[in-house]
């Protein structure tokens, strides 16, 4: 096999049904098969329900309707013979070894050898699943297993076994990283291999050590969080959202593959209260409620929780943690006070968090090779911010050894080894961990992995003020990094901007857009306009708006290259920098929008024209001047964001020739790679005119909108925005607008984006989005 251009997966459930969907959103054709069906329905019924499903779900398994089109359904009876045609089969039936076993030994005598075959087992091992089958197969199998939902969960854990070919397993890892966008972290074949054997013990003592200790679920929920830099949903909550239900069959099967004499033995405590709620439908989220629930009844919406002691719902109550409010700021003072306060929560935080840790020391070298994979599983895996070596390095290893001898807790032999030393640490800009043998060993990042942590780790900006810095990435390329709260743009960020272009200019050969938060960018910084409009400050208003549209221009006929790379939320203004760059490279996780109609305004940097240009030129729309008008005016009116960067190419924020990353990890280096190659020859964008469609067509989306006003579907402020809108798209008041200048439509954008700005209606949704965070339809 020398690549994947094909797979098959069986089992249509949960798990089998995303893996398909997310091989499809890699653009490889799926076959995805499950049994036949009870009854007189059709041969394909749960392969073909389960397509339809993920067609209706939120968050969406395909990252396109294309990506839909992608996977075929069939069945194991009719259809197993066609896995021949395939380099990967993904095995996600059920957990049961005798039912795996089975299908693999039909399998073995049907399928290609030297084609990959892997099991999505969450806990049964390598070993158990080969037995009896041909040399054939076992060189070919490998455990691949994905975390739900596998579109978005990044962390794919592989495990191989003495006899699994390498040449394989590289093409397989390399697949899911370049293809899939995975980190791989590889595992040894041990039980629940390493994310779900320290989260599963994780919770496990977070829901004994809360019961035992009298609290509630809000306060051990607030406490194991975002003190620690896990989610915010904690124990309780992850649970609900997990299932209930799959509690005691995970808990179970651990505990019958791990020895005796594991650790999570005595945590692993038949629990009662989750039995009774599992009996009684309180299996989490996905049905009546879990640990919390939203109580309806009397057609109300009432928050709930359980009370641990006496498992009746009570009003959710907000935890109180005083002991946080003591403790400062600095990550190793918070987490030191915290883990050593003599209250209740205290005593409780310390307990979860010191078993947990060492726990997951114990696990080097049974479950990983080093502790890098498993701070990486458990970062991908469960989304901790710090993985647990992570977290004892902030801790200190010696105050965490300490204070286990002081709580007469086990002290694992790798933690000792590690007294005076940290797990990680950077020499001469390297970065290193802390190995076994008690050597620091180079922690490498993969070819094609550029992270921009990294460089600021050994570097200093070539320019920075408050909200942005600019940082040289190598080969001439220089990467402008927004570091303002959630990425908001504001002046200091187009004055930087305005800095950096005649920089690249006399020294670099390019540019990148670029940065490592959650969001690329939320937008412009509301907060700053609603602040000069509540003291009629109208010209600084003016000011950033003049000052935006020229900055985004320069950038856009600057004499070389820019390319953007976002990731996440890349929203108003921030979504304008990218119509203004020579390409885009995206993260496939990326939700571009023109969102400011919801705010009562419109893109008023240079947007709009971007947009009807995207629109009117490359694969054009028949009929004249007003499809594409009318495909802005439908998407800005309405304030679309695109759910992925596949869908943001059908709504032509990317353009046909930019670029999708799957991996986040690569992005930075795609990003520069193609701006380099940009840079060859490079001739920046000559300036074109657009026919617009002209009174007639503002007319036309007038009377659009009055017809969705008087739908209920749009309200007031809406028909106020919209008009304005329709009349920056059609070209202004010219009849027959025949070629139009974008410094004309950006004209018409700042005076509308300025009539807007003055109006109450839009006033208002501004305050109510800032200090509610939701949306006013006024
Ligand atoms: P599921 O119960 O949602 O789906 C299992 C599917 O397999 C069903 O559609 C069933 O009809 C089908 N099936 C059963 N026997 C079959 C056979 N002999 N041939 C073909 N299809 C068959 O299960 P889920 O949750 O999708 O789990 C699948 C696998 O993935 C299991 O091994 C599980 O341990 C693992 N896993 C589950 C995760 C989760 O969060 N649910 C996460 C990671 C791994």
């Amino acid at each position: 096999m020398a690549a994947i251009k094909h797979a098959t997966v069986i089992g249509s459930g949960v798990m089998g049904a995303g893996i398909a969907a997310h091989f499809a959103n890699a653009g490889i054709p799926v076959l995805l098969l499950d049994i036949l069906p009870a009854g007189d329905l059709p041969r394909n019924a749960l392969a073909e329900g389960a397509i339809a499903r993920m067609q209706k779900t939120e968050p969406a398994p395909f990252m396109s309707a294309r990506a839909a089109k992608l996977v075929t359904a069939g069945n194991i009876e009719d259809d197993l013979s066609q896995v021949t045609g395939s380099d990967w089969i993904v095995e996600a039936i059920v957990e049961r070894l005798d039912l795996k076993q089975a299908l693999y030994a039909k399998l073995d005598a049907v399928r290609r050898p030297g084609t990959a075959i892997s099991s999505n087992t969450s806990t049964i091992p390598l070993a158990r699943l080969i037995e009896g089958r041909s040399e054939s197969f076992q060189r070919d199998f490998l455990i691949t297993h994905f975390f739900n939902p596998p579109r978005y969960m990044r962390l794919l854990e592989i495990v191989t076994g003495p006899k699994t070919d390498p040449a394989l397993t590289r093409i397989v890892s390399e697949f899911a990283d370049l293809q899939l966008g995975k980190s791989v972290v590889t595992c040894k074949d041990s039980p629940g291999f390493i994310a779900n054997r320290l989260g599963v013990y994780w919770l496990q003592v977070g829901v004994v050590e809360a019961i035992d200790a009298g609290l509630s679920i809000e306060e051990a929920d607030a406490v194991i969080g975002k003190p620690l830099g896990i989610p915010k949903t904690g124990v309780f909550g992850l649970i609900d959202l997990v299932g209930l239900d799959l509690m005691p069959h995970i808990n179970a099967s651990l505990s019958k593959a791990l020895p005796a004499g594991d650790a999570f033995h005595a945590a692993n405590r038949e629990l009662p209260l989750v039995n009774k709620m599992i009996a009684d439908g309180y299996t989490g989220r996905k049905g009546k409620g879990g640990f919390y629930r939203l109580n309806r009844a009397g057609g109300g919406k009432a928050k709930e929780s359980i009370d641990l002691a006496t498992g009746d719902y009570r009003p959710e109550r907000k935890a109180e943690l005083p002991e946080l409010a003591a403790a400062g700021k600095e990550p190793r003072e918070l987490l030191r006070t915290l883990l050593s306060s003599p209250t209740k929560i205290g005593r409780y935080a310390w307990r979860v968090v010191a078993q947990t840790l060492v726990y997951a020391a114990g696990l080097v070298p049974e479950a990983a090779e080093e502790i890098v994979a498993i701070d990486e599983a458990m970062r991908l895996g469960y989304n901790w911010k710090s993985g647990p070596f992570e977290l004892i390095d902030t801790l200190g290893t010696d105050w965490f050894v300490d204070r286990l001898e002081q709580a007469q807790l086990p002290v694992p032999p790798l933690l000792r080894a590690a007294l005076g030393k940290s797990f990680y640490r950077h020499s001469d800009g390297l970065r290193q961990y802390l190995g076994l043998d008690g050597a620091y060993h180079e922690l490498r990042r993969p070819a094609g992995v550029l992270l921009l942590e990294d460089v600021k780790r050994v570097s200093s900006p070539v320019l920075k003020n408050g909200s942005a810095a600019v940082w040289d990435i190598g080969d001439g390329v220089l990467c402008f990094e927004f570091t303002s709260k959630s990425n908001s743009l504001d002046e200091a960020i187009i004055t930087l901007l305005g800095k950096t272009i005649p920089l690249v200019k006399a020294k670099y050969k390019a540019l990148v857009i670029y940065n490592e938060g959650t969001n690329f960018s939320v937008g412009a910084n509301l907060g700053l306009a609603i602040f000069a409009a509540n003291i009629a400050a109208w010209s600084e208003i003016d000011k950033l708006i003049t000052g935006g549209q020229q900055t985004y221009k320069a950038l856009k006929y600057a004499p070389f290259p820019v390319v953007s790379a976002p990731a996440g939320m890349a929203l108003g203004g921030g979504c304008e920098i990218l119509l203004h760059s020579d390409a885009i490279q995206a993260h496939a996780e990326s939700y571009i929008g023109l969102v400011e109609c919801g705010v009562g305004l419109l893109p008023g940097w240079g947007g709009c024209w971007e947009m009807l240009a995207r629109w009117s030129t490359g694969e054009q729309l028949p009929h004249g001047p007003m499809p594409a008008a009318a495909k802005v005016f439908e998407t800005v009116s309405t304030a679309t964001v695109s759910k992925s960067a596949a869908q943001a190419k059908e709504l032509r924020f990317l353009r046909e020739g930019d670029g999708i990353t799957m991996n986040r990890y690569r992005l930075l280096a795609d990003a520069k790679a193609r701006a380099l190659r940009l840079a060859e020859g490079y001739v920046p964008p000559q300036p074109i005119e657009l026919r617009l469609p002209g009174v007639a067509g503002r007319l036309a989306f007038s009377l659009a909108a009055e017809g969705f006003h008087r739908r209920g579907l749009a309200t007031a402020h809406d028909l106020v925005v919209s008009d304005e809108l329709a009349g920056v798209l059609s070209g202004g008041p010219a009849d027959i607008v025949d070629a139009v200048s974008e410094d004309q439509v950006r004209g018409l954008e700042r005076e509308a984006f300025m009539r807007l700005m003055k109006t109450r209606g839009t006033l208002a949704r501004i305050e109510h989005l800032l200090v509610t965070g939701k949306p006013l339809r006024n």
